[in-house]
């Protein structure tokens, strides 16, 4: 990713081969993946590396490695993606972010994504930008209201996840340029 972006404390940067150990680390991570069931989108994410390039070709964006500037320590990821799937609310541009859990509660996630948010509708030009996840994801949630995104009205059910189970109903946010 020619792009990277930095704030106080982070840097957003291209994926290196040595972010696939931290990585594979975060995602065996029962608490990190509390709201993934078991297939669909947790294997989503199996060949991270193929995602980001193949979006950076196609789209111009992809999700950025996080680092701590302090440490040079990798602790998960922040950026865009779009939707694979199809709801009412597609074709759309996702903000998404996950993190190793020895760095949760410091603030990091949300201000990957302010970053993220600036670089997509000032230098990406974006227009809308969505947020997702399962009701019960409060972490997620609290990141979204913490950057100014809007609760849609309408939940939905996550087309990827098997009817009935837990994790399936989804809450959605959203960002236009405008209100940002
Ligand atoms: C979602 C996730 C990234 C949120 O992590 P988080 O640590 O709760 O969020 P932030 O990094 O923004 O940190 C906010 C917390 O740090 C605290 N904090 C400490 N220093 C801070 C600072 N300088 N600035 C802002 N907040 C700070 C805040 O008070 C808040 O604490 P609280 O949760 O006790 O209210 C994390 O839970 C995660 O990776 N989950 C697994 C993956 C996932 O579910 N991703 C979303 C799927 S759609």
């Amino acid at each position: 990713m020619a792009v990277h972006l930095q704030t106080a404390r982070l840097t957003l940067r291209d994926w290196r081969q040595d972010d696939h150990a931290p990585f594979a680390a975060m995602n065996a991570d029962a608490r990190v993946m509390e709201f993934f069931p078991e297939t669909g989108r947790r294997q989503e994410f199996d060949d991270l590396a193929g995602r980001v390039k193949k979006s950076l070709t196609q789209n111009g964006f992809g999700l950025f490695a996080v680092e701590v500037r302090e440490t040079k320590e990798f602790i998960g990821f922040t950026g865009f993606s779009r939707p694979s799937f199809e709801a009412f609310f597609t074709p759309a541009i996702e903000i998404g972010w996950r993190l190793k859990h020895s760095a949760w509660g410091q603030g990091y996630a949300t201000e990957a994504a302010r970053a993220c948010l600036s670089h997509g509708f000032v230098d990406l030009g974006f227009e809308d930008v969505v947020s997702f996840t399962a009701v019960s994801n409060r972490r997620s949630i609290a990141v979204m209201e913490r950057i100014g995104m809007t609760r849609d009205q309408k939940t939905f059910n996550h087309p990827d996840i098997a009817e009935n189970h837990p994790l399936r109903p989804h809450v959605l946010y959203r960002m236009s340029n405008n209100t940002c």
